[in-house]
């Protein structure tokens, strides 16, 4: 398929629909071009609310979160949310605040992980850290997520203890993968435990709670949990691939080889070469003068296009569960969005 990278901004479905290319490309842009139609007004809503939620609070934890907030970014929750919703019926407001509360949590997350991370660029700019201090943007975080749990229980308590076992997950995947911290555990399973906990959580809920809240029965509401389940994992894999092949992510390069991260290329590319343990053990150690190599050997090995198959793979799990739930306009926007995300480059 010839599609083109999903850019980072505020419209992101009608960005990528306009730059595909080819037969496909064309059909694909028509599809999501009539399907923008379908949620433009209420992504740019959730974009009017996200701006006056992450102004309520004292300064400068409020400038710290709309440093975050304001600059965009690809908006894939609530875009999935809502789409979720518009398989089974109307849009209503409730879904609306539940995409809000969607992107409330990834920014709280986010806020929270360049912390964790030290990461230095964000969305094409220094993180919020790097501008505010570190302090700053965890309780800029912390504001953000309790603005995300007031508005859920606002619009629908019912969702709150799904919320909270979302967010569960979420830390724990988080603190799973701090473990790699100490020491150097190249398992599956183990980067497994941490692709579902940190990202395909939070997908999974949106997708599921879309579908409740646009009317689904029990059985669809499960099939677009397991579908935003699948996407988020292969979301997260194309996102740890790109660590090592893309200079254009608006986040620092090999950012988690550095922090010693976990990631699947990594363990790919250790079972291909056993020359990548010992030099991973010295990255530990802080011979942080052996990245180059150990980047090259992990290019070198094919481990990155063996990521992105098995992000194919997952994706097409993904679009099985989703065509189980009746055709509509949303559906194949759903479709084609997840086709979009597991191709991206950047
Ligand atoms: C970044 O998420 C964190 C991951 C789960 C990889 P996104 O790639 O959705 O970030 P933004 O919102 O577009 O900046
Ligand atoms: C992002 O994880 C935070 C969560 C998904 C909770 P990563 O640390 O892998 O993502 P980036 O690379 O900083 O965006
Ligand atoms: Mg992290
Ligand atoms: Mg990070």
């Amino acid at each position: 398929m010839n599609v083109a990278p999903l850019p980072v901004g505020l419209s992101p479905l009608s960005d990528a629909a306009s730059s595909l290319e080819g037969e496909e490309g064309a059909r694909l842009r028509e599809r999501l071009a009539s399907v923008q139609a379908l949620v433009g007004d209420e992504l740019r809503e959730v974009e009017a609310l996200l701006a006056r939620v992450s102004a309520e609070g004292p300064a400068p934890g409020t400038e710290a979160a709309q440093h975050l907030v304001l600059r965009g970014g690809k908006r894939v929750r609530p875009t999935v949310l809502l789409l979720s919703a518009a398989c089974f019926g109307e849009v209503t407001s409730t879904a609306r605040a539940l995409a809000v509360v969607a992107e409330l949590i990834h920014s709280a997350t986010l806020l929270h992980d360049d912390v964790v991370d030290e990461g230095d660029e964000r969305r094409g700019a220094p993180t919020a850290r790097r501008v505010h201090g570190n302090a700053v943007s965890v309780l800029a975080g912390d504001l953000l997520l309790v603005h995300a749990l007031r508005l859920t229980e606002q619009a629908l308590p019912s969702a709150l203890a799904d919320l909270i076992q979302t967010l569960g997950s979420l830390v724990g995947g988080e603190i799973i993968q701090l473990r790699g911290r100490r020491e150097l555990d190249l398992s599956l399973e183990t980067y497994d435990a941490v692709l579902r906990g940190k990202t395909a959580s939070l997908f999974s809920w949106a997708t599921r709670l879309g579908a409740r809240v646009g009317g689904a029965s029990p059985a669809d509401e499960a099939r677009l949990g397991a579908f935003g389940e699948g996407i988020g994992v292969a979301f997260q894999l194309v996102d740890d691939a790109l660590d090592y092949t893309s200079e254009e992510t608006g986040k620092t390069l090999l950012a988690d080889l550095r922090e010693g991260k976990l990631t699947l290329p990594l363990v790919v590319a250790a079972e291909r070469d056993p020359r990548l343990a010992p030099l991973l053990t010295g990255i530990h150690a802080g011979r942080l003068e052996q990245m180059d190599e150990v980047r090259r050997r992990v290019l070198e090995s094919g481990a990155c296009d063996e990521v992105r198959r098995r992000a194919d793979e997952v994706t097409e799990r993904a679009l099985s569960a989703l065509a189980e739930v009746p055709a509509s306009p949303a559906r194949g926007l759903l479709d084609a969005l997840a086709r979009q995300l597991t191709a991206r480059r950047v």
